[in-house]
């Protein structure tokens, strides 16, 4: 059966629907599209339906997935099927998505990120060969076309069929960008500090922002997987911490080990890039955040932010503002992008840059 589809569909982390929900009412409150969140707990998705046909247009529109954080992909979904026959399962979605009289650039047969989902892995590759051979045939896919369809399978009977624009997207299935753990880097958290560089920045901030020789302060560095990612780039960093740094990342020249308090260390000169991975209460991360953001000790920064067992929405709300206040009272805007990325846990990863306010 397919549903009237005037919804979005959003992956999450399982057991984080609740806060991807959250975000998606509020920008809906903000749009007043009047929409509603559809969400089952540790699903990996919520689907956010929205009043009609325009007022989906016009949240589509708004809400890009750069300014969520508990989302990891956002589509618009063009319908929904719930029971596909075991035998044919294309033969339920290809006319919606014929019906959609649009071209795709690519199609991709994904499921959410949970537990029950993630068995349909096999399922959907061998979906995903025969509907890309349809679709060929048919001439529904144009490689210059700005969407790419997606079909998002809950269980084995039930998908939505979904669409992205391509410029808005992750450019990953199911929003998760597959690292390989580099075997030089001294432990796998170094994942976290790439994935949040892929996921927060494009390739061209990437270039511009993180250039050779530019310098860096990592607070609660040890054992060094993100001082690792900083000196793969050629970056010069002061590692603050009181535990060990790995011996090879040491030995390579580029880092100053400190065992001091990252809580009062003040660099004598402003660096570049700050990143932060110390386990502490978000607030007290933020408000140091802000504090060397504020005081122009740092432009750039990368940080983690644990979450409360409890509000763990409204907490983000409130680290964001207390560095948003803090920097606009030293006469700065921010560029704040969070999201809570796949090597996140109970946690979530923030940029910010500082800009002057003219
Ligand atoms: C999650 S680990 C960091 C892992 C590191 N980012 C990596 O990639 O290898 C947290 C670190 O924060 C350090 N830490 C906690 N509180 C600190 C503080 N007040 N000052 C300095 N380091 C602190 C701990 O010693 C620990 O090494």
């Amino acid at each position: 059966m397919n549903r009237a589809a005037h919804s979005l569909l959003a992956y999450c982390r399982p057991g984080f629907e609740s806060e991807c929900a959250q975000e998606l009412a509020a920008r809906d409150a903000a749009l007043a599209t009047g929409g509603f969140a559809r969400s089952v707990r540790d699903s990996g998705f919520v689907e956010f339906v929205l009043a009609d046909r325009v007022a989906a247009d016009t949240f589509a529109g708004e809400v890009r997935l750069r300014d969520l954080c508990f989302s990891r992909q956002l589509l618009r979904v063009i319908g929904r099927v719930e029971d596909l026959p075991k035998a044919d399962r294309l033969a339920r979605l290809l006319p919606l998505i014929r019906e959609r009289g649009r071209r795709f650039c690519d199609a991709w047969i994904e499921s959410p990120d949970s537990d029950a989902a993630r068995e349909l892995a096999g399922l959907c590759r061998s979906l995903n060969n025969a509907l890309i051979a349809v679709m060929k045939r048919e001439s529904l896919l144009d490689a210059k076309s700005p969407w790419r369809l997606h079909v998002c399978l809950t269980d084995a009977q039930t998908a939505f069929v979904a669409e992205a624009d391509v410029a808005h997207a992750s450019p990953w299935q199911g929003g998760i960008p597959r690292l390989r753990f580099p075997s030089s880097a001294p432990s796998r958290s170094t994942l976290k500090l790439e994935e949040a560089l892929v996921t927060l920045l494009d390739a061209d901030e990437r270039d511009a922002w993180l250039r050779p020789g530019m310098s860096a302060v990592d607070l609660g560095a040890a054992p060094g997987g993100w001082t690792w990612q900083l000196v793969r780039r050629s970056m010069k960093v002061t590692a603050v911490d009181n535990g060990p740094m790995d011996a090879s990342l040491m030995d390579s020249g580029y880092v100053t080990h400190l065992r001091e308090d990252g809580f009062r260390y003040r660099p004598p000169s402003a660096v570049d890039w700050l990143v932060c991975d110390m386990v502490e209460q978000p607030r007290r991360v933020a408000a140091r955040m802000a504090e060397w953001l504020a005081g122009g000790w740092c432009r750039y920064a990368v940080f983690n932010l644990k979450l409360p067992m409890k509000k763990r929405y409204d907490e983000v709300q409130l680290c964001r503002a207390r560095v948003a206040e803090d920097m606009s009272n030293a006469g700065q805007r921010m560029d704040w992008r969070a999201r809570q990325l796949y090597h996140d846990r109970e946690e979530i990863t923030v940029f910010v840059r500082a800009i002057c306010a003219a």
